[in-house]
């Protein structure tokens, strides 16, 4: 069986970044050691750093002190004024990229625009960036949304960092009949735009698709999304043990990729497993 790894897969700037911080603090900030939130979405690399003592708390309500890792999705910037009135040392490893689009979403308020963050009105990127502007903003989510929307004047865009570029240009497509001016900041990363062409080329090569990542990450879900529009036999795994043998048969190639918050012995090990079926 051939198996390959996507050229551009795994983790990413941001989460090698946040994860560095966080195990940095062992030892040399005050305990304990919390993130606020899953520092990444994958189960496994969470329960790895509890391990290590680094805990993940719900909101600033269960840590009085210590020290709390505000983690590279970001946050409503109010949650660091509050952890700083409770005493916490602050690590903050907002990923950078996501930090552009938090300040272009508060310029565009400032310049008068009505902002439009292009993104999934859940996830705690968006509510951050939401939150940067005040919440003056609409979220939306694809070109359904807009529909709904009364036309505007002006209208300003920012993008949560990982959505597809082509959302994105639907949505502005569909905007465009609605104002008479649109300034966009395109805060989409390098790394999510890298990871899904590399993963939309090997799925139209391989027979079969493996996506590895947390259930619950976003960015792994979208590289699913994307494979499974060139390749039906897709699978979003967490781990080699989800692997079924029957999946593989007639199957002669089989692709791997991963989201930006997987480990890399994880993936590892889900080529071992494939390449003894
Ligand atoms: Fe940052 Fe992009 Fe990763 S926004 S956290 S480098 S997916």
């Amino acid at each position: 069986m051939k198996v390959k790894v996507a050229k551009e897969a795994g983790y990413c700037y941001g989460v090698e970044r946040a994860l560095k911080l966080a195990q940095e603090a062992v030892g040399k900030l005050p305990e304990p050691i919390c993130t606020l939130g899953p520092i990444i979405h994958n189960p496994q690399v969470v329960d790895w750093l509890k391990g290590k003592g680094i805990v993940s708390v719900d909101s600033l309500n269960q840590i009085d002190k210590g020290t709390i890792i505000i983690r590279s999705h970001g946050v409503d910037p109010k949650v660091k004024i509050e952890a700083k009135k409770k005493g916490l040392e602050i690590i903050d490893a907002t990923c950078p990229f996501v930090k552009k689009a938090q300040h272009c979403a508060r310029k565009l308020i400032e310049e008068g625009y009505n902002l439009v963050i292009v993104g999934e009105r859940n996830h705690p990127e968006v509510i951050g960036i939401f939150a940067y502007a005040g919440g003056k903003a609409v979220v939306v989510e694809n070109v359904k949304d807009i529909k709904q929307l009364s036309n505007f004047k002006k209208v300003g865009i920012v993008v949560q960092t990982t959505q597809p570029i082509e959302n994105l240009k639907k949505v502005i497509n569909a905007l465009i009949p609605k104002t008479e001016e649109i300034k966009i900041f395109n805060t989409i990363c390098d790394a999510t735009v890298k990871r899904q062409i590399a993963a939309r080329n090997l799925a139209q090569d391989a027979d079969l698709m493996l996506v590895v990542g947390g259930k619950n990450s976003a960015n792994t879900s979208r590289l699913t999304q994307i494979c499974a529009e060139v390749n039906p036999k897709t699978y979003h795994i967490e781990t080699a043990s989800e692997i079924k043998k029957e999946w593989f048969k007639g199957v002669n190639f089989v692709g791997i990729t991963a989201g930006a918050s997987t480990p890399n012995w994880i993936i590892d090990n889900v080529a071992k497993v494939v390449k003894k079926l």
